[in-house]
């Protein structure tokens, strides 16, 4: 098959050539790929380190097939998966591995799972014609939910959906995120708009607005000022913040008494610095929070087939020309997700 791939990290190094597939396993299904959404962990696995400052990343196989994010149609069952799924079967990838037995799969956290990993990382990934994972990891999708939004719901809707249900966001509450233009941004907006909240996104973008924000604030020197008077001095309740290190603080700096704030991501670096005593004083929460569970993911298809969940598209790539998909992820003037499509 075709696939973009490579065999030793750097972006300079991927090639879009032929790839010998591995044997279909008995207990996994193959997946002709339809849609793929771009996100930083695969501009990582692609360089083989963790973000800024992060550690290096563990990859397998080499040649290393990248791709975390992925919708397409069952092509073919091992032979003995049983599941109800059959050829041309509209499906999306839950994106973790997971082997169904351990104390976190025993409670619907397979994120957790102590034999886990991420497809696309300690796994081939979807950036081909096809992929095969196990059959536990296939989730079928209804006719209603495009390719486009397909793609962007295992890991860039899973995370924010997962992060909001592990906060105690309340109708009424006020909701802000730091990333608010991004993968995982635009469906905290969404979600916690669905869940009552009244929403603000910091981002340089206004048509974050017609993604579930209220508001849409620069992020500049009035800030804390502005939340002040937009929330009549209550500040925050939820702060989303995987932006890491640059605005920490400042984070800190707008979560109300009793609040909480929720990190999934580091992207501008990993040291978090806290001041304790505002930690204390205002009874604030910090909580990490990593992709979502399976059921998560169920619920989420229902979430955005209910909901008429959005999500913005800036560029589509050929499976041909995923390199520059990926060499786009941080480009710094990016509106919205990047996609890659299989014979689109
Ligand atoms: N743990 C998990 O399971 C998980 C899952 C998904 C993502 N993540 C992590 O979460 C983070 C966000 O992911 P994502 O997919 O939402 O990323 P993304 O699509 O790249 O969006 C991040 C947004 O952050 C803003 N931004 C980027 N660089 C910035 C900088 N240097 N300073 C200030 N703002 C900046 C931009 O928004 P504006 O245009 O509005 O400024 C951008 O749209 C990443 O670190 C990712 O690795 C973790
Ligand atoms: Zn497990």
């Amino acid at each position: 098959m075709k696939a973009l791939f490579y065999s030793k990290p750097g972006i300079e190094n991927l090639v879009f050539s032929d790839y010998q597939l591995a044997d279909l396993r008995e207990d996994e299904i193959l997946i002709e790929t339809k849609c793929m959404s771009v996100n930083p962990i695969d501009y990582y696995t692609v360089t083989g380190i963790h973000g800024l400052d992060g550690p290096k990343m563990k990859i397998s196989p080499y040649p290393h097939i990248p791709g975390t994010e992925v919708a397409g149609i069952v092509k073919k069952k091992g032979s003995k998966v049983k599941t109800k799924l059959i050829e041309g079967d509209r499906v999306i990838v839950y994106n973790r591995l997971f082997d169904g037995t351990c104390k976190y799969c025993r409670n619907n956290m397979e994120m957790h799972c102590i034999n886990g990993g991420m497809i696309g990382v300690i796994t081939n990934g979807g950036y081909a014609e096809y992929i095969k994972v196990p059959h536990h990891n296939v989730i079928q999708i209804p006719d209603e939910i495009s390719w486009d939004i397909a793609s962007a719901l295992p890991i860039g809707g899973l995370t924010a959906l997962n992060a909001i249900e592990e906060s105690r966001l309340k109708r009424g509450d006020f909701l802000l995120i730091f990333g608010g233009a991004g993968n995982t941004g635009l469906f905290c907006s969404q979600i916690g708009k669905i869940k009552g909240a009244q929403t603000i996104s910091i981002s340089s973008k206004q048509w974050v607005k017609e993604y579930g924000a209220d508001l849409v604030l620069e992020n500049n020197a009035s800030l804390k000022e502005n939340i002040s008077r937009v929330t009549n001095g209550r500040m925050i309740d939820l702060v989303i913040n995987s932006l890491g290190e640059k605005t920490w603080s400042q984070g800190m700096n707008l979560v109300g008494k009793l609040g909480t704030i929720i990190t999934y991501g580091v992207l501008t670096g990993g040291n978090l610095l806290t001041d304790g005593r505002l930690l204390y004083n205002n009874q604030i929460t910090i909580k990490g929070t990593t992709g979502g569970s399976v059921k998560g993911l169920n619920r989420l298809i229902e979430i955005v087939k209910e909901n008429n969940i959005k999500t913005k598209i800036w560029k589509r790539y050929s499976l041909e020309d995923s390199k520059k998909a990926i060499e786009k992820v941080f480009d710094k003037n990016r509106e919205g997700r990047i996609i890659i499509e299989n014979g689109g």
